[in-house]
């Protein structure tokens, strides 16, 4: 998975994403929105917000700022904006997740929803939303991960070679996430239908400074 080819894959993707991928996730969309309780002017960032089928979910009193690294995708999420006149997104912006511009601590609570599988480096991923995050805020994901029926399990890891074209990488392990991120889940739950998939939701546990530490001398 490359930043270039998961553009392409989205380009693709963008005419016809709502009408595959939306109905059949939106549980998983609907329960992390409801997960998240927002509460009135919190700041919250989605990243790869795609084409914005979240957006109508959240409180109109929170403030929403989406991202993503495809200008296709993100446009069907502006145009929902504009048609649905969703004041509350003040803004949608092509970045990418993993090297974001934000200041750190900007956001009350980020969020990935069918993200972390598809970016390029997960974990960098990872600490980029902490570091944007307020220290005790939090992070909140909803994805599928490798399936532990042996029979999925084994489709999955047979569709595995074709992540490039596919846009995602189907045999992604929770386990393997959580351990490589040091992510301290405070809640697993399965959603959608046949529970294919899982939200996550962690607090944010690992604190950054972007200050420069003084060397420290130690006299001979
Ligand atoms: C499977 S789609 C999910 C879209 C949306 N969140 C949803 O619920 O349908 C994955 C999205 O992540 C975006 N994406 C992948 N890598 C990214 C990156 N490094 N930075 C920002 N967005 C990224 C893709 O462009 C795509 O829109």
């Amino acid at each position: 998975m490359d930043i270039r080819a998961i553009e392409q894959v989205y380009r693709r993707y963008a005419r016809f994403y709502d009408f595959v991928f939306g109905a059949v996730f939106q549980p998983g969309r609907k329960a992390t929105v409801e997960r998240m309780n927002c509460r009135p002017g919190e700041r919250v960032l989605e990243v790869g917000v795609g084409t914005g089928l979240s957006l109508h979910l959240y409180p109109k009193n929170v403030l929403i700022t989406g991202i993503d690294i495809s200008r296709d995708m993100l446009a069907q999420a502006q145009a929902k904006k504009v048609r649905d006149q969703l004041d509350n997104i003040v803004q949608l912006s092509v970045m990418d997740a993993e090297n974001m511009e934000f200041e750190d601590s900007s956001f009350d609570k980020v969020v990935a929803m069918y993200v972390v599988s598809v970016v390029p480096d997960p974990e960098r991923l990872v600490d980029e939303m902490r570091r944007v995050c307020k220290p005790h805020g939090r992070i909140i994901f909803v994805n599928h991960f490798h399936s532990q029926n042996p029979l999925l399990g084994t489709f999955e890891n047979l569709l595995a070679p074709l992540s490039k074209q596919l846009g995602f990488r189907p045999d992604f392990s929770l386990d393997r996430f959580l351990a490589a991120t040091g992510l301290k889940a405070t809640n697993i739950h399965p959603v959608n239908i046949f529970h294919f998939c899982t939200m996550v939701e962690a607090g944010n546990n690992k604190q950054f400074t972007s200050e420069i530490m003084a060397p420290v001398c130690v006299a001979s």
